[in-house]
């Protein structure tokens, strides 16, 4: 891997940590509320957070969203990640494995996690330009065979590359390789965004080409336009100023899922910056929630148990919003809107 990209995702594991660099917009949850039922009828005891996920069981329905992997440090970062991922009992989503494509020297900083972890849900994550050059399907096969990945993610990421020097913008063709790829993959393929998420109409037309699973990634929490614009040049002042326009553009996740009607599975990432959004997604319409920036700084403190009692104070939340409502199983709380109340 050239020393670019490598630095490249260094500089991306620092800014993404800057609050500043965060949307101005929220990504939709503040505008509902769970409603308490004073005469739950279950007992606490009988609360059940258990879930399915792609044919594993999960101790409670959340991901941890795709992040790094591909360089030095990752190696540390991903083992944090996996560690924690096997001890709450989650999903471990990892960043792109375009790097360990082009150089086998970089596998392990993916390896690791099924090291770690070795029967949680992993997915392993490749960007749609490599998707779409049609070369990189078997050697991903093969990859994900090594790392015994539960399934693949594909990333789409469009206004990101747009703004990143050396960007890869060839985004016609994509729809009709991702069907190629859950045509051919033998693993499920899960398409999701970055964080300016998938609109209920893009997620109607990957459904309409075989696609079962989708993560919104919606607007709301990290924001890669601000982070790009952070990162381009002085110089590039015209692209700079361009940048600072679209800096609270995309799919506010909580909208999105209010709006959907799909039968795919859907993961909502994007913003989730409070436990009790997780429980919201769930009653909004999600099977699973996704974090990914709210995990950065305790991953990065080299300590697994930042991160497994991050995941436990989101699991314990869940445990008790569940009995609040009285709902005893996660089947009962995905997209039952009576539960949820919205604010004027
Ligand atoms: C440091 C960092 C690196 C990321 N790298 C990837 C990546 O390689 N592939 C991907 O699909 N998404 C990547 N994402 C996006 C996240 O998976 C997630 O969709 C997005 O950050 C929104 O979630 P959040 O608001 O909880 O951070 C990354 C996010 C962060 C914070």
């Amino acid at each position: 891997m050239t020393k670019d990209i490598e630095q490249r995702k260094r500089d991306h594991l620092k800014l993404a940590q800057d609050d500043s660099l965060k949307f101005n917009i929220s990504a939709g949850f503040d505008r509902w509320r769970l409603i308490h039922n004073a005469l739950p009828e279950i007992d606490l005891q009988d609360v059940d957070t258990t879930a399915g996920f792609l044919g594993k069981k999960l101790n409670f329905p959340m991901l941890i969203s795709s992040m790094s992997g591909g360089f030095k440090e990752s190696l540390a970062f991903n083992a944090v990640l996996a560690e924690a991922a096997e001890n709450v009992g989650c999903a471990l989503g990892l960043g792109s494995i375009r790097a360990a494509l082009e150089d086998k020297f970089v596998a392990d900083s993916f390896l690791i996690a099924r090291k770690k972890a070795p029967t949680a849900v992993i997915l392993a994550n490749i960007g749609i330009a490599q998707v779409r050059e049609g070369n990189s399907l078997q050697k991903t096969i093969n990859f994900c065979s090594e790392l015994k990945a539960d399934g693949l993610i594909i990333h789409l990421n469009s206004l990101q590359e747009a703004f990143q020097p050396g960007g890869d913008t060839k985004f016609r063709g994509a729809l009709a390789a991702i069907e190629t790829w859950v045509k051919n993959f033998p693993l499920p393929i899960i398409v999701k965004e970055v964080g300016q998420g998938l609109s209920p109409k893009v997620i109607q037309r990957l459904e309409n080409v075989g696609v079962d699973t989708i993560d919104i990634a919606g607007a709301g929490g990290s924001n890669w336009i601000s982070i790009e614009k952070e990162r381009l040049p002085a110089d590039q002042r015209v692209l700079k100023q361009t940048a600072a326009e679209f800096s609270d553009w995309g799919e506010p996740t909580a909208e999105v899922l209010a709006e959907l009607s799909t039968t795919t599975t859907v993961i909502a990432s994007g913003g989730l910056q409070s436990p009790l959004d997780l429980v919201k997604s769930l009653a909004l319409g999600a099977h699973l929630g996704g974090i990914a920036g709210a995990l950065l700084k305790p991953a990065l403190s080299g300590n697994p148990n930042q991160v497994i009692e991050v995941l436990q104070t989101w699991q314990e939340t869940l445990r008790l919003a569940m009995f609040g409502m009285g709902v005893a199983t996660i089947p009962e709380l995905i997209g039952n809107h009576a539960l949820l109340k919205k604010n004027d």
